[in-house]
């Protein structure tokens, strides 16, 4: 058993949250843990009261790991704070896109690239989560043959857009149902009440959204692999939680669906739905630490490309679960 250490949560929204009962349901070693926020309070989760500090560069004294889940950009906890933390001596793992592609910065997932961990600076950075779901499911494939290309639509739920984003759906669904116009959308682009909105994060190069960039270029670098093709389409859905993804692979061999169900059988973290109609789904998935994989067939006139249906809780595997994973392997270290 690793020796406790001082442990910082910053944040403590829908990632934050998650974090705090993940560390507690594996029984993270903390000595000391410190819970920051914009605004000091308390906090009641699971029946635990738990206090909640108000950052400052001061409170990272003493801290061995901070765990940033906090909002991102230039106002953001780490971009703000991750300086001063490291300058403390602790090593920080980041939930949120602002140093991801740093090429100084490791972009990890434990079951896939561990040994990136090792060349940390002081900053490891944890993948977007509807990048994690899906590369957990295409690095297992790659003992088969060379990934060519990867064709991905996902299906988002609110709770990645953060707490409030699930309040706004929330609010939204019960207006509606009472015959009510609903408030305009502050967190979420357009409506997203019995609604399914294209659109999440910005509109950058080529058309495509700064969520669908991250699903290209974080997966590239965690699989340590430029030349592959991904062509992504992100959707919000009004799920409150766990995102699914459809997604279909073109490979330089051809793969059965029971040459793939093998392949993933034996990774860590991934469990596969045998029989065509034992799909997983968000409600299934979700508060729970897998990431689910189902429908799986070949094209059919492809044998070298495999379709498949991807299901993971966003805040678990997809951000908390990984994070803190990420925790342990530094520890073990
Ligand atoms: N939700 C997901 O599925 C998911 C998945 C992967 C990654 N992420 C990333 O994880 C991060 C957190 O997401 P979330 O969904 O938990 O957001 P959220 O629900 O909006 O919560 C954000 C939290 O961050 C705190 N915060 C914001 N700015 C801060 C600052 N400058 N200093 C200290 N604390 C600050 C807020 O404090 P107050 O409560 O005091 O306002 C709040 O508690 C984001 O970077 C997000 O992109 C989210």
């Amino acid at each position: 058993m690793p020796r406790p250490v001082a442990l910082c949560v910053v944040g403590v929204g829908a990632v934050g949250r998650e974090l705090l009962k993940v560390l507690r349901q594996r029984k993270f070693p903390i000595k000391q843990l410190t819970v920051l926020a914009r605004s000091a309070r308390t906090l009641t989760l699971d029946g635990e009261t738990i206090p909640v500090q108000a950052v400052s560069e001061e409170a990272f004294a003493g801290q061995a790991i901070v765990l940033f889940a906090g909002t991102e950009g230039e106002k953001g906890a780490a971009v703000t704070y991750a300086p001063a933390a490291i300058r403390a001596g602790a090593i920080c793992i980041d939930n949120g896109a602002d140093f991801r592609m740093d090429p100084k910065v490791p972009l990890v997932v434990p079951e896939i690239n561990p040994e990136a961990i090792g060349r940390h600076q002081g900053l490891i950075a944890n993948p977007n989560c509807s990048t994690i779901q899906m590369v957990m499911a295409l690095h297992p494939l790659r003992q088969k043959g060379k990934i060519r290309r990867v064709t991905v639509a996902t299906y988002q739920a609110a709770s990645g857009a953060g707490a409030q984003a699930v309040e706004e759906l929330k609010t939204q669904t019960q207006a509606l149902l009472e015959g009510k116009t609903p408030p305009p959308p502050r967190v979420m682009p357009q409506p997203l009440g019995f609604n399914v909105v294209p659109q999440i994060g910005s509109f950058g190069e080529q058309g495509y959204t700064t969520e669908e960039w991250k699903l290209v270029r974080e997966t590239r670098k965690i699989l340590s692999d430029d030349t592959l093709q991904i062509v992504p389409t992100v959707v919000r859905v009004p799920v409150l939680n766990g995102h699914s993804e459809a997604v279909t692979v073109e490979m330089d061999r051809p793969i059965t669906p029971a040459q793939a169900a093998a392949l993933w059988k034996k990774m860590p973290g991934l469990e596969v739905a045998e029989g065509n109609d034992r799909y997983p789904m968000p409600t299934g998935a979700d508060g729970r630490d897998p990431v689910y994989i189902g429908r799986v067939r070949q094209a059919p006139d492809d044998p070298k490309t495999l379709t498949f249906w991807v299901v993971a809780d966003n805040l678990r595997k997809g951000a908390a679960l990984n994070a803190v994973q990420i925790a342990e392997a530094l520890l073990k270290s």
